[in-house]
């Protein structure tokens, strides 16, 4: 579990406090874009605010154009006309800066700022983050509004939280223009300092890449063959540093005008592959993240659950803010499905049950124009007489009554390492298998952990280990030579890792680890790697208990390991029967297993829970799979929540009291279909 004293829980856990305290509890809220509406119906929205229970609301994300209508000509009348209302009925503002909508005069000013594509086309205005990243133009413009806003609103008594940018790279992270070029250049010279250290890192001497010339470097654009891996890869960095830099420029700026307010900017978790979102957080007081189910997925409240760890490991195990999700359906999948009744509900104390403190929306008043009218809001298009405003106004009672969750911590004995740096690493060209995608193994080493009742803090492969009891790690293919060094030291100071296939591959430069494979953590797992199988799509490998796997597979020859699965026939091209699948090492008093291939899902469960077993650790409470359970734990009190994802009723374990209807639970509760309990546990 997550070090109560380490400094940055302090942090994100002490900033988020001042927020909550001054709401008096949960956040509640979402998105509000007063500008898209007459001042009439702000009256009303404030009116309804209150009705629903709301006590937060983020302000002038997309505000740029009326804040700013023409270069240096600010107006700020409405907006103080806004934070006033608010303040007045009692709703505190996240007050954002618009930074991610440049204004139509400003694109049309600087037409160099438009993104550009790999393949070297130059996007239009009429949308947002329309600009390139690293525009000094737009650095200008951007710091000048955020620098007036910081001033203005500093003391505005209903401001409690700033909120930077929207979504940095959601749109705009790759762009590939030739101011981007120039300031990719600057990056690799302060990276590498010398042309030597570049060549070398980015292995010039394939295919004749030999740099002569800083100038000769170019973003990896579309060219005949595949690009050179590292130069994608440190693309890819760059990338996320240029707009971690405009975060840090907008940051300072807040920090310099506003110093007691904290400042958040709203990330993605694993629905952004483009930046480093643990990057990203550090540089935050509070981590917020905003998270969107996927409709077409039956099992999309799993995915729920692992952004919502990934959000506590963000914030270093501290509460973190949910800052949007959604009422209903949204507007950009392909069928928007709306929610189910009460699926709102389970959704937003899902994450609450997981360290949020914070339940946002995207966004409190349906919009009537423009490209998301037809995403769900909190006060839909017919108003207080539908099913959505019911369930808002409801969900908006019940947080009340969680006020006292507000602060607690999430009991995890568990890690799973997640790193966007071996992400982007595993997913460039020229791969042994285009179908091992990251996410895929993640989501599916979660899922196991998931049904087993096993609560996981997500973590990168560079914290602190020491306090979990099991580590998983479901894919490292890049590992730096310190991270590898961190979990040796983990399994060797008696933890127990699970480590994942094609991990410990490549170093931080994506090149190939010297001598047999996984060169950094062959030692780790007693084996090496005699040849990796890529298996075609369509084949299935047969596991020695009767069941399969796919995609991969590796011929492992065993030094001081010991097989606990086998294949059994292998695909065309797989491995031979008998070969070992899945492994185990001692060392000294950890372990370190190995899982050599992509198996189904109760193999994977079955090795999960072997291994829990071995580390000692326990489900958080005796409830049948479709249940989720997750505890809270504040100085002497624990809350439970049960989450029941089935469409019948069942009967668990509880002796507590229920914080939303009081009533109490003697040793059982029966949990209708669909249901949510929070319980303060008796001691
Ligand atoms: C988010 C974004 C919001 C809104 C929402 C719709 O990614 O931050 O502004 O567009 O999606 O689901």
């Amino acid at each position: 579990m997550t070090r109560r004293t380490d400094d940055r829980f302090v942090r994100h856990r002490d900033a988020l406090k001042t927020v909550t305290d001054r709401l008096g509890g949960i956040a509640y809220g979402g998105d509000y874009n007063p500008e898209q509406w007459p001042r009439e119906v702000w009256t009303e929205d404030a009116r309804l605010m209150r009705e629903a229970g709301v006590n937060l609301v983020t302000v002038g994300v997309f505000s740029w154009s009326r804040l700013e209508p023409r270069p240096g000509d600010y107006d700020f009348a409405w907006l103080d006309d806004v934070l006033d209302l608010l303040h007045a009925h009692g709703v505190a503002v996240d007050l954002a800066t618009p930074t991610a909508a440049p204004p139509p005069w400003f694109s049309h000013a600087h037409p160099e700022s438009l993104p550009v594509t790999r393949t070297g086309t130059r996007q239009v205005p009429g949308s947002r983050q329309v600009f390139c990243p690293s525009n000094p133009d737009y650095a200008h413009a951007a710091d000048a509004i955020v620098r007036r806003l910081a001033q203005r609103y500093a003391d505005h008594p209903a401001v409690v939280l700033w909120h930077v940018h929207n979504e940095w790279g959601n749109h705009n992270a790759l762009c590939y223009c030739d101011v981007s070029a120039a300031a990719f250049r600057l990056w690799l010279r302060e990276r590498y300092e010398t042309l030597d250290e570049l060549n070398t890192a980015w292995g010039t001497d394939f295919w004749s890449q030999r740099y002569g010339d800083w100038q000769e470097i170019q973003p990896p654009r579309d060219t005949p063959a595949f690009i050179n891996p590292t130069q994608d890869l440190d693309y890819r960095r760059f990338s996320s540093d240029a707009l971690l830099r405009r975060h840090g420029a907008e940051s300072a700026f807040i920090r310099e005008h506003s110093p007691r307010t904290p400042l958040t900017t709203n990330l993605m978790g694993t629905l952004e592959k483009k930046i480093d979102g643990f990057a990203f957080a550090e540089q935050c007081d509070v981590v917020s993240v905003d998270h969107y189910l996927t409709a077409a997925d039956p099992r999309a409240h799993v995915g729920l659950a692992l952004n919502a760890d990934l959000a506590r490991g963000m914030a270093a195990g501290a509460p973190w803010m949910l800052m949007e999700h959604s009422t209903s359906a949204v507007n950009w999948q392909p069928v928007n499905v709306a929610k189910r009744p009460g699926e709102m509900r389970r959704n937003s104390l899902a994450h609450i049950a997981r360290g949020a403190d914070a339940v946002m929306f995207f966004q409190w008043r349906q919009a009537k124009a423009g490209a998301e009218k037809w995403h769900s809001a909190m006060l839909p298009h017919n108003g207080t007489q539908s099913s959505t405003w019911r369930e808002v106004t409801r969900l908006g009672r019940h947080l009340r009554a969680l006020t006292d969750v507000r602060g607690s911590t999430v009991d995890a004995d568990v890690a799973l390492v997640f790193d966007w740096h071996a992400w982007w690493a595993l997913e460039l060209d020229a791969r042994p298998s285009a179908h091992l995608r990251y996410l895929d193994l993640v989501h599916s080493w979660y899922e196991a952990l998931w049904s087993l009742g096993h609560t996981c803090d997500i973590v990168p492969p560079g914290s602190d280990l020491s306090a979990y009891r099991a580590v998983l790690v479901p894919s490292l293919y890049l590992v730096t030579d310190d991270d590898a060094a961190n979990l040796h030291a983990y399994a060797r100071g008696g933890g127990h890792l699970l480590i994942g296939a094609f991990s410990g591959v490549v170093d931080v430069n994506d090149h190939v680890r010297p001598g047999p494979q996984p060169g950094a953590l062959r030692d780790l797992l007693g084996l090496h790697v005699d040849e990796y199988l890529p298996v075609r799509a369509t084949d299935r490998i047969a596991l020695s208990d009767g069941s399969t796997a796919h995609t991969w597979a590796e011929r492992l020859v065993l030094h001081d390991a010991t097989a606990t699965l086998r294949f059994a026939a292998g695909a065309p091209g797989g491995p031979a029967p008998g070969e070992p699948a899945v492994t185990v090492n001692r060392v000294a008093a950890g372990s370190a297993e190995y899982i050599a291939t992509h198996p189904e899902p109760a193999v994977l469960r079955r090795t999960v829970a072997a291994l829990c077993r071995k580390a000692g650790v326990l489900p958080t409470a005796d409830v049948p799979v479709g249940v989720e359970a997750v505890r809270r734990r504040a100085n002497g009190g624990s809350f439970l929540f049960l989450i029941n994802h089935l469409d019948e009723s069942v009967t668990v374990p509880v002796r507590g009291t229920d914080l939303v209807s009081g009533r109490s639970y003697e040793g059982k509760c029966r949990l209708g279909g669909g249901d949510v309990v929070v319980v303060r546990e008796y001691d």
